[in-house]
């Protein structure tokens, strides 16, 4: 059993569906903690119903985010944590941490990296006009929202959408790849290579590479 710890700032939407997922007996991971650095988060009580270990860490309560990096990163060792999952993680992380938790460390994003990294990426995508929008889980590295992806659906996106509509399409994928991706690592199939994961025909499966349908349209 892989060991899990899911960081997050809010709603947990996406740590929901991965309890959900590792509640089936042959998952081959358990969240063995959830950790927020802000206090009333939605997803610290949604962990505590499902009876795992919440901790918060106050990020406020810490002078440089070096020192919050490093208290996050003592509750993860002193839990023998073997991956991080940022879900809706509103912090930037030092590149140290960062460095520490290579290819042990994955988020996700919405939006078809490397496009419309950063903040209100559904928006940013609303506003370049494109056609197919998405999320993606990757591997960490210090650049924002880079990293080797593992995973990925497409959306597409409708003439009537505002961000709220299309936020709402791709988090329903987003709650499929997750814990998809987590299962391939967990299962081993995920190695990478320099910039990209490559996993032969197991990793290339539906639940981590997701089409839209033009039935959704
Ligand atoms: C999700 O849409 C996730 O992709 C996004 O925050 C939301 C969290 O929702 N993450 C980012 O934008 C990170 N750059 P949740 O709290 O319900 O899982």
């Amino acid at each position: 059993m892989l060991r899990v710890a899911v960081l997050l700032s809010g709603r947990g939407s996406n740590l929901q569906a991965l309890i959900h997922a590792m509640s089936s007996s042959d998952f081959p991971a358990s969240i063995v903690c959830a950790i927020s650095n802000v206090p009333d988060a939605q997803g610290l009580m949604r962990a505590r119903a499902a009876g795992i270990e919440t901790l918060t860490i106050d990020h406020r309560r810490y002078s440089s985010r070096e020192l919050f990096d490093l208290a996050v990163d003592k509750a993860l060792h002193e839990r023998g944590i073997e991956l991080v999952c940022l879900a809706g993680f509103m912090r930037i992380l030092t590149s140290i941490f960062v460095n520490k938790w290579h290819n042990r460390l994955i988020n996700i994003h919405p939006s078809l990296l490397p496009a419309f990294k950063g903040l209100d990426a559904q928006q940013q995508a609303l506003d370049a006009g494109v056609k197919l929008a998405g999320c993606t889980v990757h591997f960490v590295r210090p650049g924002m929202d880079e990293g080797p992806i593992i995973a990925q659906a497409a959306v597409p996106v409708r003439d009537d959408d505002d961000a709220a509509s299309l936020s709402e399409r791709i988090l329903t994928q987003e709650h499929v790849i997750y814990p998809s991706a987590v299962k391939l690592i967990a299962e081993g199939h995920v190695r990478v290579d320099e910039t990209r994961t490559i996993g032969g025909k197991v990793a290339r499966r539906s639940s981590v590479l997701r089409n839209p349908s033009l039935g959704d349209l």
